[in-house]
């Protein structure tokens, strides 16, 4: 079953549109990727799903509801999607522990100990229980997208979205998050995932979203983009995504 089905969606700033059309569809348990050139609309793309950037058309079901227009729950919505982001957004004040109990105590309502049990449940899951107590500045990058993993996990979320997840962290901090991804995935979290980094997207799924100039360009095997695709701008952004060190 469709999570989202994501028809002929639309957004402009002003007088720039940067959604032109864009039909996505997002099954229960499925990882999909997105790539496209910086600047294509992958970031509005996911922030349209919780409304974070309003649509100006089109339409947006999740679990078969419409989430775009007037009279939606929008905090209801919100607590079932997950969102993860490039630069972690960790409280730095907070301990890992305090990070990840927040949104449970102050969204669900949840009674402090019950918010830690859950927390450290989600935390011991992702590797991370022993470094509850730590605060955000001493851990490495890859620890900290685990805990901003391990907070949206928490909230058990039908759907978590990640924006460039691994942009911030070296190649072998990336391959862990990819390692998490994939676990997650076979426990059949469903994940829609923006990125440019191709070895990333190589682990975690087989076929990709090619987003380019607002519309989805292709949605084929990534190694077939890869493979001097027929389209120009999908060519181009495999041969400098080489290049790149
Ligand atoms: N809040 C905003 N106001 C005005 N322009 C925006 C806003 N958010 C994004 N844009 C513009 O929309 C385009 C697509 O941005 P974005 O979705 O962040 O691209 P990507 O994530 O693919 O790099 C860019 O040209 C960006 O400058
Ligand atoms: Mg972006």
């Amino acid at each position: 079953m469709a999570l989202f089905e994501i028809r002929s969606l639309r957004k402009q700033f002003n007088d720039h549109q940067v959604l032109k059309g864009v039909d996505l569809d997002v099954m229960e348990g499925e990882v999909k990727v997105v790539m496209g050139p910086s600047g294509c609309g992958k970031s509005t793309l996911l922030r349209c799903l919780n409304r974070l950037v309003e649509p100006c058309a089109g339409s947006i079901r999740f679990r078969g509801e419409e989430v775009t227009g007037s009279g939606v729950n929008v905090r209801a919505l919100r607590q079932q999607i997950g969102f993860l982001f490039q630069q972690f957004a960790l409280y730095r004040h907070l301990t890992v522990l305090d990070n990840t109990t927040l949104a449970l105590r102050k969204l669900k309502g949840m009674k402090k100990q019950d918010a830690a049990e859950r927390a450290l449940h989600e935390l011991d899951r992702l590797d991370m229980a022993g470094h509850a107590h730590k605060h955000p500045a001493h851990l490495s990058g890859g620890q900290k997208q685990r805990v901003a993993l391990a907070r949206a996990l928490a909230m058990d979320p039908a759907v978590i979205l990640l924006d460039e997840p691994t942009s911030a962290l070296d190649p072998v901090m990336a391959r862990e998050v990819a390692q998490l991804i994939r676990k997650l995935h076979s426990e059949r979290v469903t994940m829609l995932c923006v990125t440019h980094d191709v070895e990333f997207a190589s682990a975690i799924a087989e076929r990709v979203t090619f987003l380019n100039q607002g519309l989805v360009q292709a949605e084929e095997r990534l190694c077939v983009l890869q493979n001097n695709h027929e389209h120009p701008a999908i060519r181009e952004f495999f041969m400098t995504e080489k290049r790149t060190p």
